[in-house]
């Protein structure tokens, strides 16, 4: 048994050291030199410059970063976006009301004119990507501290940000890659005219909701589409009804020809982050201690949520978005245990580790630098548990609960007040009542409360008083113990909670409200709270995270030289990545096997009248029943969603899936259930990522919504005769 259990050991060893295709979410900018190969050995037929080329127009121009937390990708020389319905889900929730709900209903502009603007959404290109490591490290010494060296860092980044080559209507960003060892420049261009085109009904664009979510075999249309509006220029300009449909640098073409079971796909997008290079402590705190805390905090946060949205339309639209990206981590964090547990993550990595450990006790030099780097990590590790637990507590409770972001919002606008100048407070007025109001659109007080009585709850009992506020642990005596009694006393005593008075005072002069509330009871409660956190556990906490950050970026560096056999890309951070792979069923568990596509008609076999997640809409069943697929069914079905080996993360969503040409034919979306800890613990086997096929999109756009004009827009084409 334990020469088998070595010899499985081994075996894993040598495969996670090869290079292992799929794996990876890597830089545009060096695919010819680093996987060119390796993607057309995969069935690629494009050039890595088709994909990344700053001097004419190649793929990268027609990705944009959609409002920050999701992808979005060009679809026609007049500027429409292709995104995901649940990226476009806030900004369709807040043009919905009672009658016109486009949430329920959909809403599909008929030309330019009905399209609807949106002020705060934004989407952002990418123009150019410059390695700027040596400038930025520049001055950077081994001896100093973690301060020293980030003040130098951001001297030098500023300085390299100030002279960067770029447009006016140009920015730059500069981000760390491998834990800082090194530094990209990235040179973008932002676009705030973002037009809502159209958006299928829930029922199509989130069929399954959270049943279905993180879930294979999938059926959901999950896609809305945008419209960039530009200046006459064709520059980025703020919202004017002059402005004019945006004509892109290059747009996708579009395949209806679909794709099968081996054929190579590339996911081109803006991962949001990855954790791919951590120690094994890292992985057995996450799967443990991190995950479950997390889990069971958010069970009892949606409970109340959804048994308020069940009892009440009104609070069902106002928390609808906030429930489903609750909801939406929460189920994650469960599959990403199961996963850990059943590849084995802990004992695979240690596996690493003490292949790495050999590899430089074998070596002088290396030995003398990297020789206690593990223990190192490990010790720092058991520090940092049980601060890093106090923090998640704090944030998940603190961020629920919304009293707590109404009163910081609030001691900031005092704050700004007394100790700012006369235009920080003017200012800060803006930006808080700007807050405040879109706050208060979806916010209940009632809810509130119970989700305060609840959580507080578990914030007080399970952790050790000796880090907790002394004015809450008074306080919940004082109620004697009853957590009901207390909230009905904090909400009932506070003003906070009534958004059209706060926000009458915050037209007017708010200073005597601003007092009356810092002095309340219940703001002193608040402050307590979030000063006995600070004190108690953030201070220590950024201590031991910056040698943790210290001994992270060495271990990264040593792992680059000692593992040379290994390909190696940087953890996602927001960035534009390309991701490849191929469209592949897999084993699921004993005795169940994936297909990688399905059709409408298991839309049809989910269908449940009336229900709340599996309704379908009548003219769906209609079409579905006539066969009416048009040009974009195939052999009398209709496809509606397949999955591939694509590497992708949170921020992926929305990103468009290509084929061997480059052709757009399919719409990233999520993750299968069983490959979830990819974030932390890729398994080839077993992680998959899902999307919407484009043909399911054309389909419901044209077929359904009777939206043929956007069709027309688009340039469809048919691979073969590229
Ligand atoms: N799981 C996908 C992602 O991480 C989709 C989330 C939206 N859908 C939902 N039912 N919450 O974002
Ligand atoms: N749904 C995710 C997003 O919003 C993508 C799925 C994933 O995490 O892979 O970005």
């Amino acid at each position: 048994m334990r020469i088998l259990r070595s010899f499985v050991l081994i075996i894993t060893l040598v495969f996670s050291f090869q290079a292992i295709a799929n794996e990876g979410m890597w830089l545009p900018q060096l695919l010819e030199r680093l996987n060119e190969k390796e993607m057309k050995s995969l069935g690629m037929k494009i050039s890595a410059r088709d994909i990344y080329n700053v001097n004419s127009g190649s793929l990268k121009d027609a990705i944009v970063s959609f409002n920050g937390n999701c992808t979005g990708s060009i679809i026609s020389t007049k500027g429409l976006v292709l995104t995901n319905h649940h990226c476009g889900f806030d900004v369709i929730q807040n043009h919905s009301t009672l009658d016109k709900n486009y949430i329920r209903d959909g809403f599909w502009a008929n030309n330019l004119s009905e399209e609807l603007a949106n002020p705060k959404l934004y989407v952002t290109f990418i123009v150019r990507i410059d390695d700027v490591t040596k400038q930025v490290l520049t001055g950077v010494t081994a001896e100093m501290t973690e301060r020293e060296r980030q003040s130098i860092i951001d001297k030098n980044m500023n300085e390299i940000g100030k002279t960067a080559k770029k447009e006016t209507s140009q920015d730059v960003m500069i981000k760390g890659f491998f834990e800082a060892n090194q530094y990209y420049l990235f040179v973008t261009e932002t676009y705030r005219d973002v037009r809502l085109v159209g958006a299928p009904p829930s029922s199509i664009g989130n069929f399954g909701k959270d049943t279905d979510n993180w879930m294979w075999p999938r059926h959901t249309g999950d896609f809305s589409i945008f419209r960039i509006y530009a200046g006459k220029d064709n520059k980025p300009a703020p919202y004017s009804a002059d402005n004019v449909p945006y004509v892109p640098k290059k747009s996708l073409p579009i395949s209806i020809d679909g794709v099968a079971e081996g054929d190579f796909t590339l996911v081109f997008g803006f991962p949001g982050k990855t954790m791919e290079y951590t120690h094994s402590a890292f992985i057995q705190q996450t799967l443990n201690v991190v995950d479950p805390a997390k889990v069971a905090i958010r069970t009892k946060a949606l409970f109340v949520i959804d048994s308020f949205m069940r009892k009440d339309e009104q609070i069902k639209i106002k928390y609808a978005a906030k429930y489903a990206n609750v909801s939406n981590a929460w189920k994650k964090w469960q599959g990403e245990i199961l996963g850990l547990n059943r590849t084995n993550a802990v004992n695979q990595r240690r596996a690493y580790e003490a292949e790495f450990q050999k590899r430089v006790n074998a070596n002088p030099v290396w030995k003398s630098q990297y020789g206690q780097l593990l223990p190192d990590l490990e010790a720092v590790y058991s520090e940092i548990g049980p601060l890093g637990l106090a923090r998640d507590y704090f944030t998940e409770i603190t961020n629920r609960v919304e009293l707590f972001a109404i009163h910081r919002r609030l001691s900031a606008l005092r704050n700004a007040r007394i100790n700012g100048g006369k235009n920080d407070y003017s200012q800060a007025l803006i930006n808080i009542k700007d807050t405040l109001t879109d706050l208060y659109a979806e916010y209940n007080p009632a809810l509130d409360r119970r989700l305060f009585e609840v959580l507080i709850e578990m914030y007080v009992s399970d952790q050790d008083g000796k880090i907790l506020s002394p004015v809450l642990l008074e306080r919940v005596r004082a109620a004697g113990n009853d957590y009901k009694k207390l909230a009905t006393e904090i909400y009932g005593g506070s003003e906070m909670t009534a958004g059209p008075k706060v926000l009458a005072a915050l037209e007017k002069d708010p200073t005597d409200m601003l007092e009356r509330i810092q002095n309340d009871k219940v703001s002193l409660l608040i402050a307590d709270i979030v000063d006995s956190y600070n004190k108690n556990t953030t201070a220590r906490l950024n201590e031991v995270q910056s040698k943790l950050n210290q001994l992270q970026r060495t271990y990264m560096r040593a792992q680059l030289e000692v593992m040379k056999e290994k390909k190696f890309y940087p953890d996602g951070n927001s960035t534009l990545r390309v991701t490849y792979g191929s469209v592949r069923g897999m084993a699921a568990r004993d005795g169940v096997k994936y297909d990688p596509y399905t059709y409408l008609d298991g839309v049809m076999e989910k269908y449940v009248p009336g229900d709340y997640e599996f309704d379908v809409p009548k003219r769906l069943q209609q079409l579905y029943r006539n066969k009416e697929f048009g040009q974009y069914g195939k052999n009398g079905k209709m496809p509606v969603c397949f999955i591939g080996t694509n590497h992708t993360t949170g921020g992926n969503s929305g990103s468009p899936a290509l084929d061997a040409y480059g052709n757009l034919v399919g719409l990233n979306f999520d993750r299968a259930w069983e490959g979830v800890m990819s974030d932390i613990h890729y398994d080839p086997s077993i992680c998959r990522n899902i999307m919407v096929d484009v043909r399911y999109v054309l389909f419901i756009v044209d077929k359904y919504a009777g939206a043929g004009h956007l069709v027309k827009e688009m340039k469809l084409v048919h691979p073969k005769v590229r």
